[in-house]
């Protein structure tokens, strides 16, 4: 039987901005989750495992698992992990889970996935998983930071996964990709409650405004955004849904207390 806490082994490290990192580890096979959740993850520290919540960025079919990371200078955890190494053991929980899973939301043509700051990782997985491109006709995600550097992980996810030799060729038709800075320029600025409201974000893409009668939306990112997005849905008629009561949305704190 696998233990509930496995020990995983770094891969690789990549650190993207003085606040921002990413990481893979191996993966043991028995270890299975639908794309989009969440599992534990952590170092032992003084002979205990010191856990927080991560969102796979990698899709449930893939061979290592991948997480992406923001560093708290005074974080218990990521003030350590954010020195970790290729060979350094991982702890992740077996038990993996989460509300951003596709049988919460009923049947629809468009799927936004709005996210901010490290918000964007459970939709890296999803936007990895073919399943996603068979019930929906255009997945949209929005991914809004400070910064533009703030976007680089993101930005790679989005081409490795548009050039990728077997999904690729599903991925690049129906996936549309909107990031959004606030506090530097860059080709589209704005908080996505704003690029909605404007109807901007509509125009960019060339797609009809959101309507709860056939879009679906997941959310992701700190607790204000997250507020503000679910008012702004409610507003337009959009319900929460869950596994047991399926509707038009679904939201998760972005994990951010490390
Ligand atoms: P802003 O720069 O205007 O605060 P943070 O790093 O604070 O989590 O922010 C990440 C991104 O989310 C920033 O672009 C930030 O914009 C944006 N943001 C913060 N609060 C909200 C909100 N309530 N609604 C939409 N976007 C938000």
């Amino acid at each position: 039987m696998s233990k509930a806490i496995q020990e995983e082994s770094v891969v690789s490290v990549r650190h993207w901005t003085d606040d921002l990192f990413s990481f893979s580890t191996t993966r043991d096979p028995a270890f299975r989750f639908l794309n989009g959740q969440f599992t534990m993850i952590g170092l032992t520290v003084e002979n205990k495992p010191l856990l927080r919540a991560y969102s796979m960025t990698s899709a449930n079919y893939e061979d290592h698992l991948e997480f992406f990371s923001i560093k708290v200078q005074n974080g218990p955890l990521t003030s350590r992990l954010q020195h970790i190494r290729e060979g350094d053991r991982l702890l992740v929980s077996q038990k993996p889970t989460g509300t951003l899973v596709q049988d919460s939301l009923i049947p629809g043509r468009n799927l936004y996935l709005f996210s901010t700051g490290t918000g964007i990782a459970p939709f890296c997985s999803i936007i990895k998983d073919p399943e996603v491109y068979e019930r929906f006709e255009k997945i949209v995600l929005v991914h809004g930071c400070r910064r533009v550097a703030d976007l680089a992980y993101g930005e790679l996810v989005v081409a490795q996964t548009l050039d990728h030799e077997l999904i690729g060729e599903i991925v690049r038709p129906k996936l549309l990709y909107y990031p959004t800075t606030t506090r530097e320029a860059y080709r589209n600025t704005g908080r996505i409650t704003d690029l909605v409201e404007a109807g901007k974000l509509f125009e960019d893409l060339g797609v009809t405004s959101l309507d709860q009668a056939h879009d679906r939306v997941m959310l992701c990112g700190s607790p204000m955004m997250l507020t503000d997005c679910v008012e702004m849905l409610k507003q337009r008629g959009f319900e929460e849904g869950s596994q047991s009561k399926p509707a038009q949305f679904v939201i998760e704190k972005a994990f951010v207390e490390k």
